[in-house]
């Protein structure tokens, strides 16, 4: 692959979850995200990468309906869900984690991913919470993610790497077919990066697909199975592992050489 290659669509037998077209979204003059048209592989892990400020997380923002594009399409296979609001979206199994971690922090560990299943009102999930399946299966996932042990801890009291498995488990409550994660790693100490990194290789096993945006390289290039890369709001290139470590457009998009 060379710099000037563009991104290029998967191949038609692996076909895309999810895709872009033209996608596009400025603040002011910062043009954020710039004519985006990217795919992204199903049953696949799919990193994004970029430097800072190319636009990873206002592409996750308006993928998951969070923020509204200027112009372009967001399709799932060939629905478009442009534009859709972010409940509905999420209700067609794609769920995703916040680069700063979202959790409630007064709330217990146990209770925080009770609240995740109903999202619109809190008290109403609260009121719910002694709902015997869904307990059930806050405990299971709790399990999963490795924090059974800190069920009763408030969330505020559990380290900053236990808040983003939580939040993970959070997302998992919705059994998502798709996880997009804004960086899963960022501020987590390394022992528990590993246990982040063994769930994601054991959730897509079980065929969830995932879009990860992370800065930690070698997480990122043992996790995925394809990258596609940004750099000032533009995919610059996409492939395998192998082939972005050795593209010159990424070394030069990183280190400026
Ligand atoms: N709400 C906003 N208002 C104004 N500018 C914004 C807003 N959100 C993002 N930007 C700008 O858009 C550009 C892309 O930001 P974005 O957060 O999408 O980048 P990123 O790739 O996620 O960066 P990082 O790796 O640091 O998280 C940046 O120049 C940023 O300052
Ligand atoms: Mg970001």
């Amino acid at each position: 692959m060379t710099a000037t290659v563009e991104p290029t669509s998967p191949a038609p037998a692996t076909p895309s979850v999810l895709s872009t077209r033209g996608l596009t979204k400025s603040f002011g003059g910062v043009h954020a995200v710039r004519d985006v048209s990217v795919g992204f592989l199903e049953g696949k892990v799919n990193g994004l990468i970029g430097p800072n400020g190319s636009g990873k997380t206002t592409f996750f923002n308006m993928v998951t309906g969070m923020i509204k594009p200027d112009s372009g399409e967001v399709m799932q296979g060939e629905r478009s869900i442009t534009r859709w609001a972010p409940h509905r979206i999420a209700r067609l199994g794609i769920g995703r984690s916040f680069q700063l971690c979202r959790v409630f922090p007064r709330l217990t560990v146990l209770e925080n991913l009770l609240v995740a299943v109903r999202p619109t009102s809190l008290a109403s999930a609260l009121l719910g919470a002694h709902h015997a399946p869904t307990v059930a299966r806050a405990r299971e996932i709790l399990a999963r993610v490795g924090i059974e042990h800190l069920e009763h801890a408030e969330a505020r009291d559990i380290s900053y790497g236990q808040q983003k498995l939580l939040e993970l488990g959070g997302v998992l409550m919705a059994d998502p077919r798709i996880i997009m994660l804004d960086e899963p790693a960022g501020g987590v100490n390394p022992a528990l990066i590993e246990r982040i990194a063994t769930l994601i290789r054991e959730l897509n096993a079980e065929g969830r697909t995932f879009i990860v945006v992370e800065h930690n390289m070698d997480l990122v290039m043992n996790l995925c199975d394809h990258i596609v890369v940004f750099d000032r709001g533009r995919p610059i290139a996409a492939g395998v592992p192998a082939e972005i470590q050795s593209d010159p457009a990424v070394l030069e998009a990183y280190l400026g050489v």
